[in-house]
């Protein structure tokens, strides 16, 4: 297994499966602390900076929580507008990251353009972690939701994975790379023109994964352990900003997960993932359902943000 002192985390393509059993055990050691809301000293002397070029909640958050967790330091902006990247000057990823370097021991990146936090490791003297790069990857969020998995149904492997949503998304790259290292089944569910690329899927069956497309989850719910929800109803992820106009589209019914759907054709022990935010796709009632995990994913965030950092930086190896 290669170290991961100094090492980009940039795309889940090339991760290798001892490497996620690895980082879920350091989760494993380090999730006390999060979980007794304890922090520690292991990154005293780091500091982490967050580039930010689009907005986010949960990741930017959970990375700097995860950060001061271990006691470490954090910087950084979470709009490019109150930088030279977003004025008159539109300064490149080669002359920013060149500054970042010199404030940070690790940079945490997302960004509009697919492909940018690579472009930024190509500079960096420090690592740099991929937190979605437009319609890209985003390897932070899938290794948060595989570790969830594991911590739930206490195994990856054997587990059928139904992911709906659209399937242009970084998170639905990302997880169909990381099933490549399991023995998993996946059924995607999308919309036509939100459907799996040529390309993504020709990868995919290279690596060996088993994976079907249905076009309506209640025709494929009963074999799924892991329903692995995305939005269809959503913003452009490669523009650096996009508001909601005042008419929003409701999610059609064959993209939607109800309590009634779960109930009448679920598997009993099914667990819901959701990166979040959603829309009417998954409904808040649904919340209240044995079924939903995603608070426990969220939590998991910053545990696996901890392993990442501390991985990265040196401090467990
Ligand atoms: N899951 C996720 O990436 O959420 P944010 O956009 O809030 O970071």
């Amino acid at each position: 297994m290669r170290s991961f002192i100094g090492r980009d985390i940039l795309s889940l393509k090339d991760f290798e499966r001892a490497e996620f059993f690895r980082v879920f055990e350091v989760c494993d050691r380090l999730r006390p602390h999060a979980e007794d809301r304890r922090n520690t000293d292991l990154l005293k002397d780091k500091t982490l900076l967050t580039a930010f070029y689009q907005p986010s909640t949960r990741t930017r958050l959970a990375t700097e929580a995860a950060m001061h967790r271990l006691g470490g330091h954090v910087l950084g902006f979470s709009d490019p507008r109150m930088t030279r990247a977003g004025d008159f000057y539109q300064e490149s990823i080669k002359d920013t990251v060149h500054m970042l370097e010199y404030y940070a021991d690790v940079i945490a990146m997302r960004h509009f353009q697919q492909g940018a936090p690579a472009e930024a490791a190509k500079w960096s003297s420090v690592p740099v972690i991929n937190c979605g790069d437009g319609w890209g990857e985003h390897p932070t969020q899938v290794l948060t939701d595989l570790y969830t998995v594991l911590k739930e149904k206490g195994r990856i492997d054997g587990l059928h994975f139904m992911c709906i949503g659209d399937m242009r998304m970084r998170t639905m790259h990302s997880i169909g790379y990381a099933l490549t290292n399991f023995d998993c089944e996946a059924t995607f569910i999308s919309p036509p023109d939100m459907s799996p690329t040529e390309e993504w899927k020709a990868e995919l069956v290279e690596q060996n994964l088993r994976f079907r497309e249905v076009e309506d989850v209640k025709d494929a719910i009963a074999d799924a352990d892991v329903i692995y929800m995305e939005p269809v109803v959503q913003a452009d992820y490669t523009k650096s900003r996009e508001e909601r106009g005042k008419t929003v589209e409701r999610t059609p019914v064959k993209y939607r997960v109800t309590r009634d759907l779960l109930r009448d054709r679920g598997k009993s022990d099914a667990i819901i993932l959701h990166s979040l935010p959603r829309m009417d796709e998954l409904p808040p009632d649904v919340d209240d359902t044995r079924h939903a995990r995603y608070w426990e994913e969220a939590f998991n965030g910053v545990v696996l943000r901890m392993a990442l950092l501390a991985l990265v930086l040196g401090a467990v190896e």
